[in-house]
């Protein structure tokens, strides 16, 4: 059976016009977008729609997802000028006919909507994302008070997705700098009162390619699917590299 013997008649639903980004490096050094006639269901999400194109009209479009619950972060992409979750992204909320589907703009394309994601997890491990303790550890749980618990409720929801990464100028233009997400999570741990590295948590990201390279823009905030305030963590960082260097803690 070929791949278009189950394709639904298009004939009486609502359509779309979808546009794809496609392109393979394995074959031709020139990208191009793709364009189908989609038929629209109510509760249809943009990952829904890749899968369609998939299953019945070309099998060869690759696109990454795991979760399907907006929880994993592998389906980010960049959807009518906007970067979105593909699996959490109602057709109906892009309120538009036409859909145009980009990877993740700024990173290199490794096929048509998957993206080369290893810069920004090199700048993820730099910044040791876990618990740094001196003391021995409990024996069950390491308990914390709920209200010091309360100061990590922004920074814990990101799903790395890479978004505010793809969206900042500063990442586009110093391949070294640490980037949004990772001084979130350097900004979880540097106020998580558990955390006892703080001294050397502040090597990592008071220097040229740390939080002095953020010229506050807020492209990430807009960018991100969790709400997070990334531009308020670097900024808390920067509070704390300035308290430091006059000998605060
Ligand atoms: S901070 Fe937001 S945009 Fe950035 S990786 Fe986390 S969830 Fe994605
Ligand atoms: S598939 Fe996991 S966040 Fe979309």
């Amino acid at each position: 059976m070929s791949i278009t013997d189950t394709k639904p008649q298009l004939k009486g639903q609502n359509v779309a016009t979808v546009n794809i980004f496609r392109y393979d490096p394995s074959t031709t050094d020139e990208a191009h977008y793709d364009s189908w006639q989609v038929p629209i269901t109510g509760s249809m999400t943009v990952l829904d729609l890749l899968f369609y194109i998939l299953e019945h009209e070309d099998g060869s479009l690759a696109f990454r997802y795991a979760c399907r619950e907006a929880i994993c972060g592998s389906c980010a992409l960049y959807v009518n000028g906007t970067y979105r979750l593909a699996c959490k992204t109602q057709l109906k909320d892009l309120k538009a006919t036409e859909i145009n589907i980009s990877p993740l703009p700024h990173l290199k394309v490794i096929k048509d909507l998957v993206v080369d994601m290893d810069p920004f997890w090199e700048k993820y491990e730099r910044i040791r994302p876990y618990l740094i303790t001196r003391d021995d550890l409990p024996e069950k749980e390491f308990l914390q008070d709920p209200a010091d618990r309360l100061k990590m409720d922004d920074m814990v929801d990101c799903i790395l997705c890479g978004a505010c990464y793809s969206s900042c100028p500063q990442c586009w233009t110093d391949p070294e700098y640490l980037g949004p997400a990772a001084l979130v999570k350097m900004n979880r741990f540097t106020v998580d009162t558990r955390d006892q590295a703080n001294q050397e948590r502040t090597k990592i990201f008071d220097n040229e390619h740390g939080v002095w390279r953020c010229h506050t823009i807020f492209n990430c905030v807009e960018a991100c699917p969790k709400d997070i305030n990334q531009t308020y963590s670097i900024q808390h960082l920067k509070r704390r590299a300035v308290a430091r260097r006059f000998g605060g803690k």
